[in-house]
């Protein structure tokens, strides 16, 4: 748990990938609990139009591609009263290590899934350091933690992620930031949509997001997958492994 504890109502949060799935959650989730104005990030803003009629001003569109410097730099710009940044956007591709496309997909799940995190957090982290209290949410996966052969190189760039929100930490430890990892397990969203298991709902995510902002929560395990793995993962990081392992394809 860290000191720095934030809540979302009165804020101004930014969400990548906030059209659909997780991230188009969390931004209902933060409306609906008060925050003051979200930025919807979407690489097609018009993908937002129904959430803009009905929520207004509190919800601002904004063009973002988080493999474009071009529109990081631009939102960086616009959203300059941001002082909640959730990293969402990403991208799976199913494979295994072992595949003759490995390194292929590999390059293109890391252009969004680790450096988009790392592009767009640091597009924003000297603002959010201005701001009285402030947070950085990165999503990424129980696969993060231990690695999934059937997203064999997508759970290696969750590991990168993992690492990414260490380091972001360690470096404003001294600051006015929290800065959360979250590790969904599977979630019914249409990155899902071809897995046969259990799925709990974004919208269940996207509460434990926020409540896990609200206390401080440097780890967030925000479904029932996730709690009853990740609390495993703090004693014994062997059993998930051995666990994840049977998830061949
Ligand atoms: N679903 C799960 O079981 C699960 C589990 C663990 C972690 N996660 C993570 O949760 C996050 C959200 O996933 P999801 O399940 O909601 O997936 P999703 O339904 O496929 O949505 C992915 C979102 O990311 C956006 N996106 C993709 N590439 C982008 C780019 N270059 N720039 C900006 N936005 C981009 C998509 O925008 P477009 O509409 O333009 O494509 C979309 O809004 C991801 O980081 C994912 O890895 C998901």
């Amino acid at each position: 748990m860290s000191e720095v504890k934030i809540n979302p109502e009165g804020k101004v949060v930014l969400v990548s990938g906030g059209n659909r799935g997780i991230g188009k959650a969390i931004v209902v989730e933060l409306l609906e609990r008060g925050a003051k104005k979200v930025y919807a990030g979407a690489r097609n803003p018009e993908t937002l139009v129904v959430l803009k009629e009905k929520y207004g001003e509190r919800l601002v569109p904004l063009k973002l591609d988080v493999t474009d410097s071009s529109t990081v730099v631009d939102a960086a710009k616009t959203a300059n009263d941001v002082e909640i940044l959730i990293n969402n956007a990403g991208v799976l591709k199913f494979d295994s290590i072992l595949s003759k496309d490995a390194t292929q997909n590999l390059a293109a799940q890391l252009a969004v899934n680790v450096e988009g995190v790392i592009s767009l957090t640091n597009a924003f982290v000297e603002d959010l350091k201005n701001r009285e209290v402030a947070a950085i949410a990165n999503v990424s996966s129980l696969a993060g933690l231990a690695n999934m052969p059937v997203i064999g190189t997508y759970s290696v760039t969750k590991a990168a992620v993992h690492s990414v929100t260490q380091g972001y930490r360690a470096e404003l430890a001294e600051s006015n930031i929290l800065v959360s990892g979250v590790y969904p397990g599977a979630i019914d969203t249409d990155m899902t949509k071809d897995m046969e298991m259990g799925k709990d709902t974004p919208e269940n995510v996207a509460k434990a997001v926020v409540d896990g902002l609200i206390a401080g929560q440097e780890d967030i395990y925000p479904d029932v997958m996730s709690e009853q793995l990740g609390a495993g993962y703090g004693t014994s990081p062997k059993t998930i492994e051995k666990e994840f392992a049977k998830y061949i394809g």
